[in-house]
């Protein structure tokens, strides 16, 4: 897998650090709220099995799968629901975990969603954003790391499903996705 990098971005360590701060952050917003934590499948799944682990408040789980119609599509914003949720958000405090803000669509499709089922509070913390890509009006709540325009798979993150195992975040190279 890593001679199919051009380098690595954040190293074990340093996702290991920030993660850990959001946590306490989290913790500490949300303490005596029970929050719910909503993983979004897959790329979330590494950042949101340690993020709760970095969390020392009571909290509930549940999941969401989600994707785009396609490659041309995309750029519509067309997203359809693979699977919902289990249980009612009716009066929670909400929190959506992403691994990445790109475009923005797909959160945008995603609180739209979750906003007409009346959350006491609906905030969105994401591991990265990468804001020069963003093409609707969406800021997340919570940010790990702000990245550039590069294509970054590992710890969830993938390329055509493979990398997410990867226990670092790193930079593909252009020859690979090319
Ligand atoms: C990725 C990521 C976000 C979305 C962000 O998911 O996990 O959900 O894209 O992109 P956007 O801001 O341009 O909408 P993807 O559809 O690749 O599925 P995955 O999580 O299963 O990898």
């Amino acid at each position: 897998m890593y001679n199919q990098l051009e380098r690595i971005l954040f190293s074990k360590e340093q996702l290991e650090k920030r993660v850990k701060e959001l946590g306490a952050t989290l913790s500490n917003d949300y303490k005596d709220k029970n929050p719910l934590l909503i993983c979004i499948l897959k790329g979330s799944t590494l950042f949101y099995a340690d993020l709760v682990r970095a969390m020392d408040i009571h909290l509930n789980f549940d999941f969401m799968a989600v994707s785009s119609y396609g490659a041309e599509t995309r750029s519509s914003g067309e997203v359809k629901m693979i699977k919902d949720l289990d249980c009612s958000i009716a009066d929670r405090h909400v929190i959506i975990v992403e691994d990445i803000v790109d475009t923005g669509f797909t959160l945008k499709y995603l609180t739209k969603l979750l906003c007409a089922r009346k959350p006491a509070s609906l905030k969105i913390c994401t591991l990265l954003n990468k804001p020069s890509r963003r093409e609707v009006d969406l800021t997340p709540d919570y940010v790990g790391f702000e990245v550039g325009n590069h294509f970054v798979v590992g710890y969830g993150l993938d390329y055509d499903e493979k990398f997410r195992n990867l226990p670092e975040i790193g930079v593909l190279k252009e020859e690979v996705y090319k």
